[in-house]
């Protein structure tokens, strides 16, 4: 066994646990408690997929894909970072400056975002903005919503000094997989918009047990988040949409894990959910089609998050080999969502309707 080896598998076994719970509890306070945020954290950040050659320190087969209760990584640096700088993206609104289709632009829409105070979903929601919609930041944490809200416009009037309008830009509290709370949340995005054209589900997350000893309450949670809230988002927003008699868009992140089993780790319920994501999708967009309301959803592979680059700063070696798996051979940033979701929320894709866009840098390919 090489040193790179044995570093790699302890690296590895540290770097793969984490705790989505434990990082709100930890950075953040949820203006409700929620049951999800309440019992013990047992979250992978990440697929381990490329553990796949390693054999566990004690040599017991499957030793990785059992979640190991005793490690965690929690989520690092200061919120505000998650914010790409503004220098990486293409300044301006639309097609202000830069030659582009026009059709690809969102100004005059107002997007929902679940789960968009923090990782991939305030990404996307920035990249909303920064193609001329307004948005609504839906979250668990009202309050980290609230302040990703003001950094959002605070960009875009550094990066757009001349605007003779900013972005609205508007946060609230939902537990998505609440329907009196969904319901609520809604009503409250109308009120303070007038009304909604586009959303996108990014309210989610993953954790690790073997299928025989998973809870079956954490099943239902995990389903009740991933699934449920998406359904319910959707529908209302729907009913809305038809309400006014207008046309919208849809967005459901999904993942490749809806589609691709990753090894070694053990996630069915999570893997299930994303295919029911997908599939959810591709029934609505059929029954809606009517009503001109397009569902699609995009299915995201290895993204580079805060928690997961912090975890390969702090292992090197790691990078490497999450990446040898990846044709691209680099993870993915939240940036590289900001073009497929403006894209399938825009004008730009109006005969794209029950589409899977993945975007994994050719990791479900191989
Ligand atoms: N990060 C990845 O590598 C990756 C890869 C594929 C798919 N995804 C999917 O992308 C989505 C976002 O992932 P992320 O990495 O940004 O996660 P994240 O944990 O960084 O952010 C998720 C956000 O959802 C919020 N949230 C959780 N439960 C909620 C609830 N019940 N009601 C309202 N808000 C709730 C959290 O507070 C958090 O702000 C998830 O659906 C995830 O499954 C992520």
């Amino acid at each position: 066994m090489s040193s790179f080896q044995s570093g790699a598998r302890r690296a590895l076994r540290q770097a793969l646990v984490s705790t989505r719970q434990h990082l709100h509890q930890q950075t953040t306070t949820p203006r409700r408690a929620s049951p999800l945020l309440s019992s013990s954290p047992r979250y992978f950040t990440t697929s381990s997929r490329l553990l796949k050659d390693e054999e566990s320190p004690s040599g017991k087969e499957g030793q990785y894909a059992r979640t190991d209760h005793t490690i965690q990584v929690s989520y690092p640096g200061p919120s505000s970072s998650q914010l790409p700088p503004a220098d990486s993206l293409v300044k301006g609104i639309g097609h202000g400056g830069v030659p582009t289709l026009p059709t690809f632009s969102l100004q005059g829409k107002v997007g929902v975002v679940t789960g968009g105070a923090r990782g991939l979903g305030l990404v996307m929601g920035q990249g909303m903005v920064i193609s001329g919609a307004d948005l609504a930041i839906v979250d668990l944490n009202q309050a980290e919503a609230e302040k990703q809200a003001e950094l959002i416009v605070e960009t875009f009037k550094r990066d757009n000094p001349s605007a003779t309008r900013l972005p609205k830009v508007t946060a609230h509290y939902a537990d998505v997989s609440s329907p009196e709370s969904v319901q609520s949340c809604i009503a409250e995005i109308v009120g303070a918009h007038g009304k909604i054209d586009s959303l996108v589900t990014s309210a989610g997350f993953t954790e690790n047990f073997e299928a025989v000893s998973y809870p079956f309450d954490r099943v239902q949670k995990l389903w009740g988040v991933n699934v449920d809230g998406t359904w319910l988002f959707a529908t209302e927003i729907a009913r809305h949409l038809m309400e006014r008699k207008a046309k919208g868009s849809m967005v459901f992140i999904g993942s490749m894990s809806g589609s691709i089993v990753n090894v070694p780790q053990p996630q069915a319920p999570y893997n299930a959910a994303k295919a029911a994501v997908r599939h959810m999708a591709a029934s609505l967009a059929v029954e809606w089609a009517k009503y001109g309301v397009r569902v699609n959803t995009i299915s995201p592979g290895y993204m580079l998050t805060a928690l997961t680059q912090k975890i390969l700063d702090d292992n090197p070696d790691l990078k490497e080999k999450w990446t040898s798996l990846i044709p691209q051979g680099k993870m993915g940033k939240p940036e590289d969502l900001m073009g497929p979701v403006t894209f399938l929320l825009s004008d730009a894709s109006s005969y794209v309707t029950g589409a899977d866009l993945r975007v994994d840098g050719g990791y479900t390919c191989t």
